[in-house]
């Protein structure tokens, strides 16, 4: 396939080349598009240089388009680009419309079929809980699913990354800390806000989370509540998870689902000291599950806690995925 990558220079661009690479997606050419300021620029894939490219403003000479360059670009642009390439888009720009598939493989790959050229990448959060959420919901049937978030710096791109090295040395030089990327400093702080508030008082961060959830589960009775929470790791996002099911459920049998789920890597061993953790998930294609206990609060409940890498699982491995899932309908 000839694939394209829009946002090449940025943190989940960045990821796309490494994950096509490590995966050997069949790539017959690979053109990268950034900003104009990143015209020019040098990228490496498979060992050969490439050049990036300043977006142009016609459709791209490729098959596949990894747009990862922001909803507003995806928003202007992706309607051009799937008049002659399938555009799988990291963006939310598209999520919601009802003849947009919204993917995660290992679990609704089938949504994809009659696709209109576009595909949407799910939320980065959304996607490392379903990873665990969705073979439990399937075995014990989720009902209420309550969710809080510890999410990494890389959540806000390249910038946020940035911010957060950049303001942890001004901190502990003694100097004020500067932050443009996020609301207030991260360095030695969290931040209870991330995407905008509603008129309901969640974010959109939070809110992204239930509409996609009920989504990708096709299941509109689930209700999820989300605290989406910025914390000064780079990469990762966590999420301390409780979910009270329909069916009896045990951890044992939790475990026993999670153990054989596609994605996911049960780390559940607390004599041992395991259990999911930034340091352990970053630069993992799975997602880590652990700290599987009975809820104290629901009857049918557990609590666990997921971490994932989000710039793969959340964005770059999942949206790889889909282009293999384009490659290989038979699967679907
Ligand atoms: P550039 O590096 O040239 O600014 P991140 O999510 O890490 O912030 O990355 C955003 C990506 O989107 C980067 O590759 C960035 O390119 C790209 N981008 C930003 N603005 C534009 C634009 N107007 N046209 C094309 N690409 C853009």
């Amino acid at each position: 396939m000839r694939v394209g990558i829009v946002g090449a220079t940025g943190a989940v661009g960045k990821e796309l080349l490494n994950v096509l690479e490590k995966r050997n997606f069949p790539v017959s050419e690979l053109r990268l598009y950034a900003s104009p300021r990143s015209a020019g620029r040098s990228m490496f894939f498979r060992g050969q240089e490439l050049t990036v490219e300043a977006l142009p403003e016609t459709p791209l000479p490729v098959d596949v388009v990894l747009a990862s360059a922001g909803g507003s670009i995806s928003k202007q642009y992706a309607p051009i680009w799937a008049t002659q390439s399938v555009v799988i888009d990291n963006s939310s720009a598209f999520r919601y419309e009802p003849d947009v598939p919204l993917i995660v493989p290992e679990i609704n790959a089938h949504a994809i079929r009659g696709h209109k050229n576009i595909i949407a990448n799910p939320n980065c959060t959304t996607a490392i809980l379903l990873m665990a959420l969705f073979p439990l919901h399937k075995a014990f049937r989720a009902k209420r699913v309550i969710v809080s978030t510890y999410q990494s710096a890389s959540g806000a791109g390249a910038n946020g990354m940035e911010e957060l090295l950049k303001g942890t040395k001004e901190f502990l030089a003694g100097h004020a800390i500067e932050h443009k990327t996020f609301v207030h400093p991260l360095p030695f702080n969290v931040i209870p806000h991330i995407d905008a508030f509603q008129e309901n008082g969640y974010t959109k961060e939070e809110m992204k989370v239930l509409w996609e959830t009920q989504k990708i589960m096709e299941d509109s009775q689930i209700r999820v509540s989300c605290t989406a929470v910025r914390v000064p790791t780079l990469r990762v996002h966590s999420e301390a998870v409780t979910v009270e099911f329909e069916q009896p459920v045990s951890p044992d049998a939790a475990r026993e689902v999670l153990n054989t789920a596609p994605g996911v890597d049960l780390v559940d061993d607390p004599t041992t000291r395991r259990y999911p953790m930034p340091l352990t998930a970053t630069g993992k294609f799975n997602v880590e599950v652990g700290r599987i206990r009975k809820s104290l609060v629901f009857d049918n409940g557990l609590d666990f806690f997921v971490a994932g890498d989000q710039l793969l699982k959340g964005a770059a491995l999942n949206a790889v995925q889909i282009a293999e899932l384009l490659q290989n309908p038979v699967a679907i």
